[in-house]
């Protein structure tokens, strides 16, 4: 019989999960095979299982790579990333409020030119890709250029991308601000030209509320409610002072988060990054109105914000993904991500075995961002994207990892030791885009 030659197989371990795994490091939600063989055919996962059980079953001419003693899970979902602030990465000392004016603002000026746009995007997807991340919800600018080079990189690179044009009409530099205006002509046009074109949907991006007039956030409710499908991203009770100055911004209001219901921006497909200082009542909204929450602990710890509540958050229902949240995130590895995620929660004394860890990183994700029928694990139908991790990628984890007592442990060590480095390759829709 004929073989596509685009089908081939991957043998290695293979982790990933069926549903959230919780605290149970032998949960049913997890699928582990110690020896399995993932078969991708035409860009999706076409089976998984057992190397013994699904050989058998393969036409002999199709091309298997081995991969043993390395462990192939999902590949990792980013929920919330600033591609414009990869220059400015660990920049010194300051808070949310004054970084943004001190760092970030100069730095995303610098966008107004189309090939400073393109150079960094293409950085961006190339570095996204060398640490397993194959999807991502991002931020440009507030320069409609910026949004077309992100778009533009990742679609040449075949990966899962969630973009949209940064809005905001005041309290910010002169030369970064929109009008509600423009920047709803602007959405409206980048809407038309880039959702939903292949593996690229947009989102609706106002940066956060004090950097957007009342009108600003009713034409982007205006805009939500003429696209249903599109995203919302946005920032929400990160930092004391931010919470303060939308209390005085938009007096009346219960909460912060009362501020984006008011405008229509709470729904399906909203994605709130931070939730730090956030109340049960708005975790009740969130999970009423489907929205999700990126929980972004490297930049939560840089930027001294504050630790979010796991716990409460799961309580909730709410659904929670990690994000990298670059360049106030100081990582744009989703492993070191999950290992500060580890550690802000030990700080609450709430657990997070490696198993829930690569959840939020991958199907969490997925559910976060409403892509979970597309990917997120590696059931058969899913798009093939796809990481290997390899336990040898350095000499330290190489020895920590030999004597690893179950593959649970193998795991969380190479998580909490891991870097770009241990990714050994990353498979973007069946093809490999990082890796020999
Ligand atoms: N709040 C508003 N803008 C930003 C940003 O660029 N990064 C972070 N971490 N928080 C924000
Ligand atoms: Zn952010």
């Amino acid at each position: 019989m004929d073989v596509p030659v685009s089908k081939i197989a991957c043998r290695a371990t293979i982790i990933h999960c069926l549903d959230d795994p919780g605290i149970d490091p032998g949960s049913p939600n997890m699928q582990v095979i110690e020896d399995g063989l993932l078969v991708i055919n035409d860009g999706l996962i076409e089976s998984v299982g057992p190397a013994e059980v699904i050989q058998p079953t393969l036409e002999p001419s199709v091309p298997i790579k081995n991969y043993r003693e390395q462990i192939i899970v999902p590949g990792f979902i980013d929920t919330h990333v600033h591609y414009p602030q990869t220059d400015m990465i660990a920049s010194y000392g300051e808070q949310l409020l004054d970084w943004l004016e001190r760092y970030t603002y100069p730095t995303e000026t610098r966008f107004e030119n189309p090939d400073y746009a393109r150079e960094v995007a293409r950085f961006f997807v190339a570095e996204m890709q060398k640490n397993g991340t194959t999807t991502a919800a991002a931020f440009a600018t507030t320069h409609p250029g910026s949004v077309d080079a992100i778009f533009s990189e990742a679609e040449d690179a075949g990966m899962r991308l969630i973009a949209g044009k940064v809005l905001m009409d005041r309290n910010c530099p002169e030369n970064l601000q929109d009008t509600a205006d423009s920047g709803f002509e602007d959405s409206h046009a980048l809407i038309k030209k880039w959702h939903n074109r292949g593996r690229l949907n947009y989102a609706l991006t106002p940066r956060f509320a004090p950097t957007s007039s009342a009108r600003q956030l009713e034409l982007t409710g205006q805009l939500a409610s003429e696209f249903p499908d599109v995203y919302i991203q946005t920032h929400l009770a990160e930092n004391r002072k931010e919470i303060e100055w939308v209390a005085e911004l938009f007096p009346g209001h219960r909460s912060y988060l009362d501020v984006y219901r008011h405008f229509g921006l709470t729904r399906k497909r909203s994605i709130f990054g931070h939730c730090i200082y956030i109340d049960d009542d708005d975790r009740k909204l969130l999970h009423d109105t489907g929205s999700a929450v990126a929980f972004c602990p490297t930049s939560n710890l840089f930027l001294g914000s504050g630790m979010f509540d796991l716990d409460a958050a799961s309580q909730s229902g709410v659904q929670v993904g990690l994000g990298s949240d670059v360049g106030a995130g100081t990582s744009f590895s989703m492993l070191k991500t999950m290992a500060e995620a580890y550690k802000v929660l030990q700080l609450l004394h709430q657990p997070l075995p490696a198993y829930r860890a690569l959840y939020l990183a991958t199907l969490g994700g997925a559910r976060a961002l409403d892509l979970d029928d597309k990917v997120g694990n590696l059931l058969p139908g899913k798009d093939a994207d796809f990481v290997v991790l390899d336990t040898r990628s350095t000499s330290l984890i190489e020895r920590r990892t030999r004597d690893a007592q179950d593959l649970h442990s193998k795991l969380f060590a190479l998580i909490m030791l891991g870097d770009e480095r241990t990714i050994s390759a990353t498979y973007c829709f069946g093809k490999q885009v990082h890796g020999d």
